[in-house]
């Protein structure tokens, strides 16, 4: 059996046309353009790409992008100034502080220092709370969009088993608990599970987001069950040169799953999107007006 393919690239594509629908409609009817701004600090080349990317998608979806960049030895007092501003803005929607930030810099006090109404990253510990006592928030990206895919897919999650392998607070612990309030049984595994072969083979979805490249193999899969890979790793080819592999190992992967993303091309392109669904969901609660179907949790 080889399992179905499920084209991030394809839904990540209906996610933005459908922003830019609700977009268009919250222009022409209330007379307000969404705005995100994204805020980088220093030079890391891999945040400079992703912020760019989320630059130009953002004004491809007619929404308003604020990209602010700091230098590397900006103070903590400067940028929580600049977010102070931000918060205050009535054209920004939507506030993003890249991460990883500089050492000197307090990652959570930076992130709890956003407007939560703004916090479109859901980073901030009152949407954390907010989501986990299934209170209206903003959700992280990344876990929204691999549950997007799975609702796509499954129409109703209700009763399945789910085994998240991860624990952190930007993939693993959200997507725990959006699968728990799609009605899912949930096991958060990680780097102590003991047995996480029979604990992953029991799963009927399988969100894999751990950072080690190919660390599933096939034969830890539950024929017939959901694969989301959320790794994006960089591995060396054996003739030279690199490539892109997910945590889980793809081909025994597909030979046994009812349905899997592929690296690249399945999750990865999900989370941008949702970054500017999230934009819309924010501008429309500010405006008070109803949000779009399909967008949020
Ligand atoms: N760095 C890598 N991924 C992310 C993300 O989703 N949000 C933020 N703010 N920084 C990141």
């Amino acid at each position: 059996m080889s399992a179905d393919v499920i084209d991030g690239k394809e839904f990540s594509l209906r996610v933005r046309n459908k922003v830019a629908e609700g977009v268009a409609k919250l222009k022409k009817d209330y007379g307000v353009k969404p705005g995100l701004a994204v805020v980088l600090v220093g030079e890391d080349p891999a945040s400079q790409v992703y912020v760019r990317s989320k630059g130009k998608q953002t004004v491809e979806a007619g929404m308003n992008s604020y990209e602010h960049t700091l230098d590397a030895t900006t103070s903590e007092s400067d940028l929580l100034k600049l977010i102070s501003k931000l918060n205050e803005d009535p054209d920004v929607h939507g506030i993003l502080v890249q991460l990883p930030l500089p050492g000197h810099l307090n990652e959570d006090l930076v992130i709890n220092s956003i407007a939560p109404q703004k916090d479109v990253d859901g980073f901030h510990i009152s949407n954390v709370g907010m989501l986990g006592t299934g209170q209206k928030s903003m959700v992280p990206c990344t876990p929204l969009g691999c549950l997007m895919m799975l609702r796509d897919y499954h129409g109703s999650l209700s009763g399945l088993d789910a085994v998240v392998i991860g624990r952190s607070n930007i993939v693993g612990k959200p997507m725990a608990q959006l699968l728990l309030g799609d009605s899912c049984t949930v096991t958060i595994a990680h780097s102590r599970t003991k047995d996480l072969k029979d604990v992953v083979k029991r799963a009927d979805i399988v969100v894999a987001a751990v950072g080690r490249a190919e660390m599933v193999p096939g034969d830890w899969i539950k024929e017939g069950a959901t694969v989301i890979d959320v790794g994006i790793n960089r591995i060396d080819k054996p003739e030279g040169g690199t490539r892109l592999v997910g945590d889980v190992d793809y081909d025994s992967c597909s030979a046994v799953a009812g349905a899997v993303t592929p690296v690249p091309g399945g999750v990865g392109p999900m989370t941008i999107a949702c970054l500017l669904a999230n934009t819309l969901t924010a501008a429309c609660r500010a405006n008070n007006v109803e949000e779009p179907v399909g967008l949020t949790a």
